[in-house]
């Protein structure tokens, strides 16, 4: 089990979710299926709308994961990944703070997620 919790301008307040890590489930899938409002347009990685920021709580570094390559050209076009952050995805697949929802998978770590 982890911990997720959204938090957003968007919402009255911030919302904090159990959701069951590694059955594939996205950020975004979690949000949805909680009724919190974060924008989604393709749900495939290419639009960008689903942009937020995820941030381990406790601490811990978190996971590594490897991004996929739609993912990563859609941060450098947004501008929210660093040379050096993808560089870090890429050799070590430490993941950079910004992600989108629709292609991060929920693992088994509390995260604090603001969009
Ligand atoms: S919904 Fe389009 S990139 Fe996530």
């Amino acid at each position: 089990m982890a911990n997720v919790t959204f938090s957003s301008p968007r919402m009255p307040k911030d919302l904090t979710v159990y959701a069951v890590a590694g059955d594939t489930q996205t950020l975004l899938s979690v949000a949805q299926a909680h009724k919190v409002p974060l924008d989604s347009e393709c749900e495939n990685g290419e639009c960008g709308s689903c942009l937020l920021k995820v941030s381990v709580l406790s601490g811990k570094t978190p996971y590594g994961v490897a991004m996929t390559e739609k993912e990563k050209v859609v941060l450098r076009y947004a501008g929210k990944i660093t040379k050096e952050q993808l560089e870090l995805a890429e050799t070590s697949d430490i993941p950079p703070p910004w992600r989108l929802g629709c292609q991060f998978i929920v693992r088994n770590e509390d995260i604090l997620v603001t969009f």
